[in-house]
């Protein structure tokens, strides 16, 4: 296990708030509006998991992105996708499916399935306002693709950057972004380095994790603190059972951040052209 010479502490323990969107979706929002300065450059955090069809059953179907980038990680389930650039892909358990709207898509996202779980997370990931009007981009990741760091009590899934050498699936260098998903047996402890102009926090999905002084349970959000000289988070499973938490760290974008529904840019304006060019069918 690495050490850190000055690690992150604990700064906001955030508890989300349940709502639900597409077509009805329950789902728990973790990061929105008054959270995304703070961790600029992410946008939005939703977390869904049930067991129960009609939770998420009736899916997102056609809406509309311009300006940022959608994460979906899914935990357990399968669902389709398919957007107007003409790209489908089916995402399952232990998958990622990584859109870049750019100038904007159309796109669909709906359960391939009529019972059991269905557990997964969807982050938005802010463009810097030269990127946001580049071209639609789109990828899948298998759960076997998704690269992998190992060590006795410790598995890291590296969806994006790169952690103890191990490239992620997809790197982008404007947010530098950092996102893995860490599983640690009870007892484990793992530290993960992040640059210290990042903005960076973590949310346990499973068992508790203790970091940066404090105690996260399942279905919490913690926001590292923003420590200069700081060089990471250490990270330790207190519990009996394994612990797995999602750490995520990006370099602020530093830029107006204007959100109107499923568009996000950096001026009024620039939102008001959006909705002309979605009503005027300039975004399929
Ligand atoms: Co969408």
């Amino acid at each position: 296990m690495d050490t850190l010479t000055s690690p992150r502490l604990l700064d906001t323990i955030v508890t989300g708030r349940p709502t639900s969107d597409g077509a009805g979706v329950r789902l728990v929002r973790l990061l929105d509006g008054p959270l995304q300065q703070r961790l600029d450059p992410f946008l939005m955090l939703d977390a869904f998991g049930s067991d129960e069809a009609a939770d998420y059953i009736a899916g997102f179907p056609d809406h509309p992105h311009r300006g940022f980038e959608t994460v979906t990680y899914m935990i357990a389930g399968r669902m389709r996708h398919r957007d107007s650039a003409g790209h489908e892909g089916l995402l399952e358990n232990g998958g990622v499916q990584w859109m870049t709207a750019g100038r904007g898509v159309i796109h669909s996202e709906l359960p391939e399935q009529e019972e059991g779980r269905m557990e997964g997370f969807q982050l938005w990931l802010n463009l810097p306002g030269r990127d946001k009007l580049c071209p639609p981009w789109y990828r899948d990741f298998s759960d076997a693709q998704i690269p992998e760091w190992q060590a006795s009590g410790v598995r890291v899934r590296v969806i994006a950057g790169q952690h103890q050498g191990v490239q992620g699936a997809v790197q982008r260098e404007a947010t530098q972004v950092l996102y893995l998903d860490v599983h640690l047996a009870p007892g484990a402890s793992h530290a993960v380095a992040i640059p210290a102009a990042h903005n960076a926090f973590v949310h346990v999905y499973r068992g508790e994790a203790a970091l940066g002084g404090g105690r996260l349970v399942a279905g919490q959000m913690g926001l590292l603190a923003n420590q200069a000289g700081s060089d990471g988070v250490q990270l330790s499973n207190p519990g009996v059972q394994p612990a797995r938490l999602l750490v995520l760290a990006g370099q602020p974008l530093g830029e107006p951040i204007v959100q109107y529904g499923p568009f996000v840019m950096n001026t009024p304006q620039q939102i008001h052209e959006a909705i002309a060019d979605f009503r005027a069918g300039r975004l399929a």
